[in-house]
Parts: C-alpha cells; sequence; structure tokens
C-alpha cells in the first residue's frame, strides 16, 4: 500500500508552558501513525533574541504555505512592549473565528458535569485592534471597531456550525444597552443572520448577566456568539465550569488557515517544571486532525484522552493529580495502544 502523504504543519511550541505541552502533543500525534512534517518556529520575544523580529519573516510564509499551525502560548508584555503576536497572527491571516467547545472530561468532579458548550468568539475586531492613543497626558481614548461585515461572517459561522451539529441555541453576548452602536451593530447583523435559520433558536443576553447566568446554570446555553473582548473573558469562565484552563481547545478559522491553540496562557507561574497539563494543546490538536480529514487518529487520541481521565491513575495536579506533564503523556500513549 503506498504510504499517505504527510502534513506539513507549522509549530510554535511558543514560550513558558509552550515547550513542554507542545513536546507533549507532538509525541502523541506522531504515535497516530499519521505523517508529518513539522516546520519549527520560534516567535516572541525569543525570536527577537535569534531573529531581531517577533514573527520571522520565514513564519509567515510558513503557515501560508501550509495553511495550519499548531501553536503553543506565546507571552504578551503587560502595559507596553511589542503588540500581542497571537493577534497579530490572527489578523495577518484574517483567522475570524475562533472556536472553542467547552466540555467535560469523564473522571473530573466538577461543580457542573454534563456542559456542553460553543463558544464562538469574533476574532480580528473590537478592542483588539490595540487602537489606544493619549489625547492629552492622563487621558487615553481606546478605539473598537465592530463592522457589519466581520459581525455578519461570525454570525453565519455560529449558525452554520450549529445546524451542521445538530445544535439548537445561539445566543449573541453582548453590551448594546450601553456600546449603542457598535454592539448594537453586532447585534442587528446576528439578528439578521439568524433569520436565516428559523430552526435554531436565537436569543441575546447582555454580557454581565451572562456571566451570573454561566455559573448559575450553564445548562441554559448551547452555543454563545460574542465579540473578541467577551468571548476572551467568557473562554476562561467556561474554562473554569469543566476544570480549568489547562484543559480547553480552540481553534482560529478563516478561509485559507487555521491555526490551533488552546484557551491558556504561557502560565510563567509553572513554567519549566513538567507539570503543566497538556490536554489543552492536545484537545485543540485533535481539532486540528479533525481539520485535516484524520478523523480515525481524532478518534483514537481522543478515546485515549477520555480513558485516562476516566481511570485517574495519571492526572496533572491542576485536575487534582500528581503526574507530570511528559508521565501524563506517556499514559495517553499507553491507552492508544
Ligand atoms: P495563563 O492562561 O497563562 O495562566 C492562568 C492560570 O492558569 C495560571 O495559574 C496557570 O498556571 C494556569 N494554567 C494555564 N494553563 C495551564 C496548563 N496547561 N496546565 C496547568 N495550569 C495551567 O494566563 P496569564 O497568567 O494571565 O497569562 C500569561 C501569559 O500568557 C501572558 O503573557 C499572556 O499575554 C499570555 N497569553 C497568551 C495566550 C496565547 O498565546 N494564545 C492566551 C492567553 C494569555
Amino acid at each position: 500500500m503506498a504510504e499517505s502523504k504527510a502534513h506539513k504543519v507549522t509549530l510554535i511550541p511558543g514560550d513558558g508552558i509552550g515547550p513542554e505541552v507542545t513536546q507533549a502533543v507532538v509525541r502523541i500525534l506522531e504515535a497516530t501513525g499519521v505523517r508529518f512534517e513539522w516546520e519549527r518556529f520560534a516567535a516572541g520575544a525569543e525570536a527577537f533574541e535569534i531573529f531581531g523580529e517577533y514573527i520571522p519573516a520565514a513564519l509567515y510564509q510558513s503557515i501560508e504555505r501550509n495553511g495550519v499551525a499548531l501553536k503553543g502560548p506565546v507571552a504578551t508584555p503587560i502595559g507596553g512592549g511589542f503588540k500581542s503576536i497571537n493577534v497579530t497572527l490572527r489578523k495577518r491571516f484574517d483567522l475570524f473565528a475562533n472556536f472553542r467547545p467547552i466540555k467535560n472530561l469523564p473522571g473530573l468532579e466538577t461543580h457542573w458535569p454534563g456542559v456542553d458548550l460553543i463558544i464562538v468568539r469574533e476574532n480580528t475586531e473590537g478592542e483588539y485592534l490595540g487602537l489606544e492613543h493619549e489625547v492629552v497626558p492622563g487621558v487615553v481614548e481606546a478605539i473598537k471597531v465592530i463592522t457589519e461585515k466581520g459581525s455578519t461572517r461570525i454570525a453565519k459561522f455560529a449558525f452554520e456550525y450549529a445546524r451542521k451539529h445538530g445544535r439548537k441555541k445561539v445566543h449573541s453576548i453582548h453590551k448594546a444597552n450601553i456600546m449603542k452602536l457598535s454592539d448594537g451593530l453586532f447585534l442587528r447583523c446576528a439578528r439578521q443572520v439568524a433569520e436565516g435559520f428559523p430552526d435554531i433558536f436565537y436569543g441575546e443576553h447582555i454580557i454581565d448577566n451572562t456571566c451570573m447566568q454561566l455559573v448559575m446554570n450553564p445548562y441554559q446555553y448551547d452555543t454563545l456568539l460574542l465579540e473578541n473582548l467577551y468571548g476572551d473573558i467568557v473562554s476562561d469562565l467556561c474554562a473554569g465550569l469543566v476544570g480549568g484552563l489547562g484543559l480547553v481547545p480552540g481553534a482560529n478559522l478563516g478561509v485559507n488557515c487555521a491555526i490551533f491553540e488552546a484557551v491558556h496562557g504561557s502560565a510563567p507561574d509553572i513554567a519549566g517544571k513538567d507539570i503543566a497539563n497538556p490536554t489543552a494543546l492536545l484537545q485543540s490538536a485533535v481539532l486540528m486532525l479533525r481539520h485535516l480529514n484524520e478523523e480515525a487518529a481524532a478518534d483514537r487520541v481522543h478515546k485515549a484522552l477520555e480513558t485516562v481521565y476516566a481511570e485517574r491513575k495519571t492526572l496533572t495536579r491542576d485536575v487534582g493529580g500528581t503526574a507530570g506533564t511528559s508521565q501524563f503523556a506517556d499514559a495517553v500513549l499507553k491507552a492508544m495502544g
């Protein structure tokens, strides 16, 4: 039988816990039998030290060529310094949909079992454009940009996903009582798109109330449609519902390109200790396998992951275990058989 062609994937290990979780995930992916050709790149502060650029030109070219990247977290300096590498890549490749499924894993006791939420976050607009300036000393303006095109395409993404996957409800989460024009436009676009999907319930909730509703009763929601900043914040809240940031995956999706990365950041507080949980990046890699039409391998990794959680013998500290990152990866490899 002819050997299947290798998938060329751009790999950005990132910094903080990035290299540790990436290494664990690459080991597992390579054990699936699917062939990968990794094009590995540094980004952020590390890349600047080596190449004098935060995002080397060769990294852009690699993503453009391959159309698929697996990315660890990259730290962004607070209150100054260089622009977020993550935001820059999303913008550069027009990865307008940030898709984050939130689901419990077996064997993990949480306040709410059986949570099954989809977060669809607009990924290229809003406050994330970073349009800030000092008007006079002591006064700073930040500009939030919401467009009809951007709002309509993310609403379409949410509804099309919901219909394709048999989901019943989409809620737009907003603050249009205060941001009357910007969030108002986002809602108008979502309502218009909703008219084309009469089979799916459409609701609207204000963001602050939504946070309370999510911690009181997450079952009332199904698919959440949010602007960029709201989606960022609500993602972490929802991660907390199912056991924390160590678990929740994500995909940045555009028309020609996709970057798969966990919801979490570089976790400097636990970096370099081999204690980070690689589950979130591994679940992002499962999304990548499905994107590459490697369904059997995706199912195999996901099943092994569920087995390790259900057995509860080799879990990392963030979810109540004592295992290290690499030990956890060993357990997943063993469960894959
Ligand atoms: P964080 O997500 O890195 O960490 C928040 C908390 O969750 C920490 O206590 C951390 O130890 C824990 N945590 C995160 N991932 C974990 C894992 N896999 N296993 C176990 N525990 C885990 O958020 P923080 O501290 O606010 O940000 C740190 C840096 O990461 C910042 O520079 C930020 O800009 C960057 N960041 C990068 C992202 C990306 O590359 N997409 C996303 C979010 C933040």
